[in-house]
């Protein structure tokens, strides 16, 4: 039985007690679901960090920052150190999700900086990963995703694989413009992306779960979750309300048993 793994990042939605309410109610929506058949994860706004922490039972959901400057101090006005999330004691940290890296710009190098600097300071490193329409058009899908596996791996090692996860969000696919990729697309990708985890990570990139994410909602999520190589949703706008999260959470994960994973 493979676990199951299922997050969202609340973007910049939510203030401190929004997301406080919506992490006790679908912390007591889930509790009777075995942490043994899934992993469940909330990436909160920075400023509802100290508070989610404090109030949530870290056995049930993880807690996760959306971003992360990779040195621990210095002249970097505005950025959050991993110093500063250690002294939260949060669990994972992402870098690469398609809004940083297209509306603010980041590049493969940085998120590469970040992904090492998460590792070494004992956080589990979520990178995403995904080509744009313009790349797909052009039959570059592939490329774009090895190239941004390989850059934003760069210096990780097979040792720090169980500490990775990757989510594949094709930039086409998220937020209110996208259209979900079909669950064959996603799973086409998806082996792509194994095949190159197991080229630079050896035996040890086989065991790295890989998330798809992209306009995931309550009527395509059992689809994906049913193709092998997909190990978990990564999922936006259909998450934010916790009972519609719970009801995706519960009818995935029957589908994914159904399935026999
Ligand atoms: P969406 O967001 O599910 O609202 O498309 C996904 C994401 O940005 O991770």
């Amino acid at each position: 039985m493979k676990k199951i793994y299922f997050g969202t990042n609340l973007k910049m939605y939510k203030d401190i007690r929004e997301t406080k309410r919506y992490l006790s109610d679908l912390e007591a929506r889930t509790r009777d679901i075995s942490r043994a058949e899934i992993e469940l994860f909330v990436l909160p706004s920075f400023t509802s960090l100290p508070d989610a922490c404090r109030n949530t039972d870290r056995r049930l959901i993880r807690l996760g920052a959306q971003n992360m400057c990779w040195e621990e101090q210095g002249q970097f006005t505005g950025e959050v150190s991993p110093l500063m999330l250690q002294e939260l004691g949060l669990d994972l940290v992402m870098a690469g999700h398609s809004e940083r890296r297209h509306v603010f710009r980041e590049t493969d190098k940085e998120e590469n900086c970040k992904v090492r600097s998460a590792l070494e300071h004992g956080f589990t490193a979520l990178l995403c990963i995904g080509e744009t329409a313009e790349e797909k058009e052009c039959g570059l899908s592939d490329a774009s995703l090895r190239g941004q596996l390989l850059a934003g791996l760069d210096g990780i090692w097979p040792g720090q694989a169980p500490d990775l996860w990757i989510a594949y969000e094709p930039v086409w696919a998220i937020g209110v413009e996208g259209v979900p990729a079909t669950a064959e697309y996603a799973a086409e990708k998806h082996r792509v992306i194994r095949c190159c985890l197991k080229a630079l990570l050896g035996e040890a990139g086989a065991q790295v779960p890989i998330l798809y994410g992209g306009s995931v909602n309550p009527d395509n999520a059992d689809e994906f979750i049913t193709c092998a190589e997909i190990d978990g949703m990564f999922v936006g706008r259909s998450a934010w309300q916790a009972q519609t999260f719970e009801k995706m959470i519960r009818s995935a994960l029957a589908a994914a048993r159904r399935a026999g994973k």
